[in-house]
């Protein structure tokens, strides 16, 4: 198995400490690399931060073209990206398929974004002092950025990160996460292919104890965190004066509201939640983990979503037709054991699923959870939804917002006054009305509120993020 380099600087390299990625669903090997070395990340980042002008300064043909190229040659190896992510990640290939596009999709996107960026006019002749003055409003990248990416999309997570940095043209240095950095390496590998300066990538295998130095880093101004809500609040805590984006957890809800009563409409709703609280295993942060339904449609409705549950096919994600696959790891799949086996102690109904194998566990329905209890409180991050009935779409609401997590929410109703109340009232970063909360485009504005994070990813969020506005006035003008 040839030994996978990562990038420093815009050039391949190896480290010396050897790393074995292992395939979560039965653990073989399936591809190796190193991890960075102390002198190789300072390299990384001197080079990061030498190349800053240059990379603000990069006219918008080069980093559209670096981001169309990156595009288009993952594009034509999708399928060899899609068994990638398979291997490294356990998520079904028809997951990866899926990933694998939209990464193809978000590096499009901020080519796109890369050509249009140009900032605002703004007339400042409002004001008869003002004659003849107005105000160039541009956005400049605040610096080098720190990209922490998560296990879960290993792809298109890691996109999230560098396309919208490319487009902005502020160098970035990644770390993908530990136990799925072979993706991220291949996307290093298509990144070296583009004309972008040297020192504008880099791409590091490191542990996550070696993070903390990187973020504290003052030469890398901004740091771009997706992961658990401990790191991302500690990370904020270590570095008050750094600009910061944290996309943390979810225990995204679903309400299915009193007007939501036609056979289609309860069907489809039973099979979008079925899918999308067990796709990737339920590790996405927009997983259905809480479904809320009005309790005039509740018996009606809870047969048809079990039934959708129980049809969903676990096992091998390299196979085509597999549904549902492995957790990350057999210690995860054993977590999700324990807080579904407290919930049943505490009085919660096992519908379907809940028996374990090795880093498998089976979707799973839990009727009537306690309020209290951790799958209906914590990130599941599991292939596990609970499901209670409101009294009304407003008692739907407030569930929904009794959470300390606030990330998206999915609201069935054909009402389009309960849609502009639940946008009004939800205490989330999106609303998805008619559909599960896992809906995720890649150019929206995408993040959360309360323990889900701050600030915004989604292609044009993320560049406003990763820049500052500088105005400049112009005086004496005959406008
Ligand atoms: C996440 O888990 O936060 C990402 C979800 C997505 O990109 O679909």
């Amino acid at each position: 198995m040839d030994q996978r380099a990562f990038y420093v600087a815009g050039r391949p390299e190896h480290g010396t400490d050897p790393v074995t990625v292992r395939h979560p669903f039965d653990g073989h090997a399936v591809g190796t690399t190193t991890v960075a070395t102390a002198e190789q990340v300072e390299r990384a980042v001197s080079a990061a931060s030498a190349v800053a002008a240059e990379a603000a300064a990069l006219p918008a043909h080069a980093r559209a073209a670096a981001l169309d190229h990156v595009s288009a040659r993952l594009k034509e190896r999708a399928d060899e990206v899609a068994h990638l992510i398979t291997a490294e990640n356990g998520k079904p290939l028809k997951w990866a398929r899926a990933e694998a596009a939209r990464a193809v999709s978000t590096f499009r996107w901020a080519a796109e974004e890369a050509r249009r960026f140009a900032g605002d006019l703004q007339r400042l002749d409002t004001d008869p002092a003002a004659t003849g003055r107005l105000a160039v409003v541009r956005r400049f990248p605040r610096g080098p950025v720190l990209g922490i990416a998560p296990f879960n999309f290993p792809l298109n997570l890691v996109a999230h990160k560098v396309a919208p940095a490319i487009a902005a043209g502020a160098p970035i240095i990644v770390k993908p996460a530990p136990a799925t950095p072979l993706s991220a390496l291949l996307l290093g590998e298509i990144l070296a292919e583009t004309a972008l300066p040297a020192g504008m990538f880099s791409v590091l295998p490191l542990p996550n104890e070696r993070a903390a130095s990187l973020v504290e880093d003052p030469r890398l101004p901004v740091v771009s965190f997706t992961g658990s809500g401990p790191v991302g609040a500690s990370i904020r805590r270590s570095v008050p004066d750094k600009h910061v984006t944290l996309e943390l957890g979810g225990n995204a809800a679903v309400l299915l509201c009193e007007d939501w009563t036609a056979d289609a409409d309860l069907n489809w709703a039973a099979e979008r939640i079925a899918t999308f609280s067990n796709y990737q295993a339920g590790q996405s942060c927009i997983a259905v983990q809480r479904v809320f339904v009005h309790e005039w449609i509740y018996d009606g409705f809870l047969p048809r979503l079990v039934a959708a549950v129980a049809a969903l096919r676990t096992g091998d994600p390299s196979d085509e037709a597999t549904d549902v696959g492995p957790l990350i790891s057999e210690a995860a799949a054993q977590r999700v054991e324990s807080w579904v086996d407290e919930a049943v102690t505490a009085g919660a109904t096992i519908e379907v699923g809940g028996l374990r194998a090795g880093a498998t566990y089976p979707p799973t329905v839990l009727s009537r959870p306690p309020k209290d209890a951790k799958v209906s409180r914590e990130e599941v991050f599991g292939p596990v939804l609970v499901v209670s009935p409101v009294p009304s779409d407003q008692a739907g609401f407030e569930a929904i917002n009794d959470s300390d997590y606030g990330l998206q929410a999915g609201v069935f109703t054909r009402n389009i006054q309960t849609a502009f109340t639940a946008h009004r009232t939800l205490e989330v970063g999106g609303i998805i009305i008619g559909d599960v909360p896992s809906y995720r485009a890649d150019q929206m504005p995408y993040g959360g509120v309360k323990g889900s994070g701050v600030g915004r990813e989604g292609l044009r969020s993320a560049i406003d993020d990763y820049t500052e506005p500088r105005v400049m006035v112009l005086t004496d003008l005959d406008l």
